[in-house]
């Protein structure tokens, strides 16, 4: 079964094709534009994800060798993001269906993400802990099946990607900031500023607000012109504050490996790129003698495979969709269940 899965929520413009799992092509362009505005214009974003579309879509057939006509499943991601990001790449995935009388699933973007460690070679095995980590969400999962996701916790406040982003921008590192401090904290002290670590009510949320806040109480505190560093600071605050959320995120990982039996650990989002995260989630899942599947970084990030994947393998299970559905997310029903 030939699937094109269509991603186009925030700031990447993605088209891939798989064929029964396989990846024929993952087309991803980056709307690199946005960094002169400090963060994602929303009116920008769809605009270029609109003149970007058609002629993706051309190059994912090419790199697969196929044709429109042997397009047999039609996915798009159905939110959550910008909704007039996402309206350019679902509409245009209804359109394509409806046109090539295939039918269409729409996808749950962080559903994506959390099966995206089904695209490597060596996949998990449920039971998953999965730790989704991105831009906008910050959740601790268990996933029996395809089907089936209960939620441990989530963020009470800013997601991680989120806390990466705006500690950059006080830094004056500007967006996306994940890369950026992680680049700058290679070169910093991690153990110079002990920033804090929040203790939430439910044992599995996160919190990273007061952590950012303690970044600008920092800031204000040593410096004249907090909106100044001098540059030779910035590496150890970076190392500090990158310490401080991995070991936040570690640390109820680590928690929930002792109450739950998982035969398998999967960290997936934007976040799942940075490196001292990925190095002490190993080391975890070696303490444990657990399998850890994080994805390439191709697939971390937001990417078409993901969502292409999932709408397949929704498919498979039975469920359909009529070309007036827009809800998300699309197993509302079925997954997340407490
Ligand atoms: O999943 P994603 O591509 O988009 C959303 O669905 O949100 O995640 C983007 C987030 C951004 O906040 C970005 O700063 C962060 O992922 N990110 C990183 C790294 N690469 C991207 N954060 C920390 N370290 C990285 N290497
Ligand atoms: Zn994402």
């Amino acid at each position: 079964m030939n699937v094109i899965g269509i991603e186009s929520s925030c700031d990447e413009t993605s088209v891939a094709i798989i064929s029964d799992e396989k990846i024929k092509a993952n087309l991803i362009s980056s709307q690199d534009f946005h960094v002169k505005y400090g963060g994602v214009v929303p009116e920008l974003s769809s605009r270029a994800h609109l003149q970007i579309m058609i002629p993706l879509v051309k190059k994912a057939l090419d790199k697969s060798k196929l044709e429109l006509k042997d397009i047999d499943l039609v996915c798009a991601s159905a939110g959550p993001g910008l909704i007039g990001a996402l309206l350019v790449g679902l509409t245009f995935g209804k359109g394509l269906a409806f046109s090539l009388n295939k039918p269409f699933v729409p996808v749950d973007h962080i559903e994506g993400h959390i099966f995206s460690g089904f695209l490597m070679d060596e996949k998990p095995e449920f039971p998953i802990l999965c730790l989704v980590v991105s831009g906008g969400h910050t959740l601790l999962l268990i996933v029996e099946d395809d089907l089936k996701i209960k939620k441990l916790g989530t963020t009470i406040d800013d997601a991680a990607g989120e806390a990466f982003d705006k500690v950059s921008k006080m830094l004056g590192l500007g967006y996306p900031g994940g890369v950026k401090i992680q680049e700058l904290g290679a070169e910093g002290n991690p153990d110079k500023i002990d920033f804090p670590i929040a203790q939430c009510k439910n044992e599995f949320d996160f919190s990273f607000s007061g952590l950012k806040t303690a970044v600008l109480r920092y800031l204000q505190a040593n410096y004249e012109n907090y909106k100044q560093i001098p540059p030779k600071d910035i590496p150890d605050i970076a190392a500090s504050f990158q310490k401080a959320v991995v070991t936040a995120l570690i640390k109820k990982v680590e928690i929930a490996l002792k109450k739950y039996e998982v035969k398998s650990i999967s960290m997936v989002g934007g976040v799942a790129a940075n490196k001292v995260l990925r190095s002490k989630l190993s080391e975890l899942s070696a303490k444990h003698k657990i399998r850890l599947v994080i994805p390439d970084l191709e697939y971390c990030g937001d990417n078409a495979a993901m969502i292409a994947l999932r709408g397949y393998k929704i498919f498979k299970a039975g469920k359909r969709f009529g070309l007036d559905y827009n809800a998300y997310p699309c197993l509302k029903d079925d997954a997340f269940t407490e």
